[in-house]
């Protein structure tokens, strides 16, 4: 038996030590969850078969010592840890902690510069704006960053404007761009395989080494399957028929599988599929052994979970689930780094988790896309709606009834259709001539621009803080905003002046190690608070 009354600081399960009644405490639970950092010993008094917690190296110094067995040695946890350590050794980042991708530049060039100083990997909001656009930005951030510090950029795809996708992926191999987030794949395209066989090399002890890391965004088992496989065979002799790759990097590229990062989105901001994390990230994580199975490319592929984090608890969670990293979204464009205006992340720090609706989306409106966005201090999800509506019910703007026509200008869009329908010509007139041919063809699709008008312009009232238009202001936003806000209510993270971009990651990565904590304790029979999974955000170094 060994008799201390400072437990050693690593002692062995089955050890007997003497405590004090403070070991019994709820208080002590409680603060053994609130100090993940420190190794904790759980032990059990067997006269009572109470479970207890001593601190390592803590002296007992009461006169009613009691005999404890140890039962569990929970060591030090670390936010660094709570991930898969290959996605921080790969990545080159202290933390698996990613910052996703908001378009339109919402994901700003400052907030990718501060994620990358906070230890995270930050991606560049690149959708939706031009190409010379994204080029300034990563030039910008490879100048800040140096070619040390890791980041990235997102490429979306674009099916009704593939040349845009292949100016994004062009910019992004000119310009040495080593990390990119693919999104809204519903099928391959070159740029996208392009972008990630360009540059592999066989090293030394013949494994395929890269130079560009491509990270996937799916929502679903069907899309993750592109990503999870190798590079179609046709697609890489077109590349290497175009000149775009060299026949090595197209045989490299039959051995890896397209991307190694898999981003699991379920219900978040933006474009979304609604589903429940808990219920895809599963799934998917099957499909990606059985192929890895089927494939034996005998590569680690990373699996990241998103959607739905805004607390601790989903941080931790996330991790519990397998995930080798996490990414929010919704919170950060509440930072004061995000890119949207003063007016909109006010009224998102103001938004509760019901605040948010389903709208109909800009860029795939005639396919019935939906975006989640705010629903909280603006009409856009109410009006959106009616638009859709609209279309579904006639043909061509004509068959609109005079009375509802008069509404759409006065309420709406503020001026007469006609006048609409000539901006919007305009437009595509510089952009895609081809949709004005379809317009001038097809009345529906005329329609269909006319009323893209409102859903573009209104994301972009938002970011541009247009007063005038406060009440049409189109805000991406999943619930994660509104747990976010009920979490940080009366703490310094309240203030949307203080909410930058590493103190929101930071806060949420500690208090994952502590709810991670709090479970471990749990697990071991410590009976601890249920305040004990709940913890206050503070400033952080
Ligand atoms: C304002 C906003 C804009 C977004 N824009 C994009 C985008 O352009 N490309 C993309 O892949 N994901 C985009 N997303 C999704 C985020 O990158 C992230 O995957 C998602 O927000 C995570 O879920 P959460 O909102 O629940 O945190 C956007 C999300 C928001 C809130």
């Amino acid at each position: 038996m060994v008799n201390v009354t400072s437990p050693p600081a690593q002692p062995q399960v089955g050890a007997v030590l003497r405590a004090d009644p403070a070991a019994f405490a709820t208080r002590t639970f409680a603060a053994a969850a609130r100090s993940p950092r420190e190794p904790v010993i759980v032990v059990l008094d067997e006269r009572w078969g109470r479970p207890g917690v001593l601190f390592a190296g803590s002296a007992a110094d009461s006169p009613d010592l009691v005999d404890v067995t140890v039962t569990a040695v929970l060591p030090a946890l670390h936010p660094e840890w709570l991930g898969d350590r290959s996605f921080c050794e790969v990545h080159a980042v202290r933390y698996p902690y990613v910052v996703g991708e908001m378009a339109n530049g919402i994901t700003t060039t400052s907030m990718v510069v501060e994620a990358a100083r906070a230890g995270f990997l930050g991606f560049f909001g690149a959708a939706g704006l031009e190409p010379e656009r994204i080029e300034g930005a990563v030039v910008e951030l490879a100048r800040e960053l140096g070619p040390e510090t890791a980041w990235g950029s997102n490429l979306i795809h674009s099916p009704q404007q593939p040349s845009l996708e292949e100016a994004t992926v062009a910019i992004y191999l000119r310009r040495g761009v080593r990390r990119v987030s693919a999104s809204a794949f519903m099928k391959l395209t070159l740029p996208v395989v392009r972008y990630a066989a360009a540059g592999l090399v066989a090293d030394s002890a013949g494994r395929v080494v890269r130079r560009h890391h491509l990270f996937a965004k799916i929502s679903r088992p069907e899309t993750a399957r592109f990503f999870l496989a190798p590079a179609p065979q046709e697609m890489l002799d077109a590349l290497v028929a175009a000149g775009s790759l060299t026949r090595g990097e197209a045989d490299l590229a039959r051995r890896v599988p397209l991307a190694e990062d898999i981003t699991v989105e379920a219900d978040s901001g933006g474009h979304t599929d609604n589903r429940p994390l808990m219920a895809i990230f599963p799934s998917i994580a099957r499909v990606a052994a059985d192929l890895a199975a089927r494939h034996g490319h005998g590569r680690r592929v990373r699996l990241g979970a998103a959607g739905g984090l805004g607390t601790p608890a989903a941080i931790a969670a996330a991790y519990a689930l397998g995930a080798a990293y996490v990414l929010t979204g919704s919170v950060n464009q509440a930072a004061v780094e995000s890119g949207l205006g003063a007016a909109g992340r006010a009224l998102l720090a103001e938004a509760g988790v019901a605040d948010v609706a389903m709208a109909p989306a800009a860029d795939m409106f005639e396919l019935g896309a939906q975006v989640q966005v705010l629903r909280r201090g603006t009409l856009f999800a109410a009006r959106a709606r009616r638009l859709r509506d609209l279309y579904k019910f006639y043909a061509a703007l004509e068959e609109i009834p005079p009375a509802d026509r008069a509404r759409l200008e006065q309420e709406i869009f503020l001026q007469p259709l006609a006048a609409v329908q000539e901006q919007t010509a305009h437009f595509w007139e510089a952009r895609d001539p081809h949709q004005n041919e379809r317009a001038a063809r097809d009345p529906k699709h005329r329609m269909a621009l006319c009323f893209r008008w409102y859903l573009g312009q209104s994301s972009r009232w938002a970011i541009a803080e247009d007063p005038a238009r406060r009440a049409d202001y189109q805000i991406w936003c999943g619930p994660a905003m509104g747990a976010f806000n009920d979490w940080v209510r009366g703490s310094f993270l309240e203030d949307p002046a203080r909410r930058t971009v590493a103190q929101i990651g930071r806060n949420l990565l500690e208090g994952a190690i502590a709810v991670s904590r709090a479970q471990q304790l749990r697990a071991c029979g410590v009976p601890v608070p249920a305040a004990a999974f709940d913890v206050a955000p503070r400033p952080l170094a």
